[in-house]
């Protein structure tokens, strides 16, 4: 599909100034995106659930002004000036620039602030990606007010991905794919759409408690991560299995079969980290307390039967996911056996949500 549809039209009117704003969710997701080519196309299809707790919010002041030469806008993080995040929002403009051609004509302000804790070890790139896409959105629906709802959904997930490949999955609600696959009608590489299939009630109202493992800094950035999939030997592979999980999803997502959805979303965790295991230069992203958490959900699965499982980003914290009606056990379980492997007892209790929404 192209791309040129994204273009807007340079000859409207600019309004002179106003604000908006967005509040932008992070996602889970459970078929890992993990390698990428060209302007941030993934290698393989994704699928997410959206959160609903851990989010972004983000409002954009804008002004015209008269010197069009170049970019120009300030980024408060809670409310403090923060430099530091000024070269990645200037590669974002300048990769959405073509699309958005009015970025120029305006002086931004950029105030942005995250439910969770900062430098948590939780991934802000999508939620803070898709909250700024969004909001600038709002600019260009201001500017042709004839856009559809449907293209503003498509063009901001297309927009966030060109901040942050994950960011496409954080518009929507529910479950969203990412990445064209050849059994997901409307699925693409350039914007994440809603899963459109039978999805068993179960999984509209999942569960995911984030435990916070390590804090720290990124051992590995997500660009780094994503090129160690050039020339890995075992890159192919990996890639079509997961064009085959999709698949296989397909009829857990239906049939609510919580045994494969377990089997399935644990491997593929495990695939990411066996692909920085066996990558040059290599990495261990998981911290021994990830193992622990591991064997201990393990060991609570078979002594309780419980349905919750695990899954992994790119880094030590372990997000554990579970049906609804486990919520209190879980809990339990969280405090009495799993905090202890917590960076300061810490975790964050999160659900399947219903994507962005404009707040002003
Ligand atoms: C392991 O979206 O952070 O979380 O496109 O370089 O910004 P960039 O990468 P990013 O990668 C996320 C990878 C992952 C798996 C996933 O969310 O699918």
């Amino acid at each position: 599909m192209s791309t040129e549809r994204f273009i807007l039209k340079k000859s409207h009117e600019l309004p002179t100034n106003g604000k908006v704003s967005w509040e932008s969710p992070s996602n889970i997701a459970l078929v890992k995106y993990w390698g990428k080519y060209g302007e941030q196309l993934p290698k393989n299809p994704s699928v997410s659930f959206t959160l609903n707790n851990c989010k972004t919010t983000t409002t954009l002041l804008f002004e015209k002004k008269n010197d069009t030469t170049d970019f120009s806008f300030e980024v408060f993080l809670e409310e403090e000036k923060t430099p530091s995040f000024e070269p990645k929002i200037r590669k974002f403009f300048e990769r959405i620039q073509v699309y958005l051609p009015f970025l120029k004509d305006f002086h931004f302000v950029i105030k942005t602030s995250n439910s969770f804790p900062h430098s948590s070890g939780i991934a802000s790139s999508a939620s803070g990606m898709s909250a700024l896409a969004c909001c600038l959105m709002s600019i260009e629906k201001m500017i042709d007010s004839s856009i559809s709802a449907e293209y503003f959904q498509q063009k901001a997930s297309f927009l966030a991905r060109l901040g942050s490949g994950s960011a496409a999955r954080s518009i929507e609600g529910g479950l969203v794919v990412w990445g064209e696959h050849k059994n997901i009608d409307h699925s693409s590489n350039l914007y994440g759409t809603p899963y459109p299939y039978q999805i068993a009630d179960v999984f509209t109202t999942y569960q995911d408690t984030i435990l916070l493992v390590d804090k720290g800094e990124k051992v590995v950035s997500s660009t780094v991560g994503h090129n160690l999939m050039h020339n890995h030997p075992y890159a192919e592979n990996r890639f079509q299995q997961a064009h085959d999980n999709l698949d296989t999803l397909k009829t857990i997502f239906e049939e609510g079969n919580l045994d494969k959805f377990i089997n399935l979303v644990e491997s593929e965790a495990l695939t990411l980290h066996a692909m920085m295991l066996t990558s040059n230069p290599y990495f261990i992203l998981m911290k021994p307390n990830t193992l622990h958490i591991i064997n201990k959900i393990w060991s609570y699965r078979k002594e309780t039967g419980s349905k919750v499982c695990f899954t992994l980003d790119a880094g030590a914290n372990v997000h554990l996911l579970y049906p609804e009606n486990e919520k209190q056990q879980i809990l339990d379980f969280i405090n009495n056996q799993l905090i202890a492997h917590c960076q300061n007892a810490q975790y964050i209790c999160d659900n399947v949500g219903t994507g962005a929404k404009q707040l002003a």
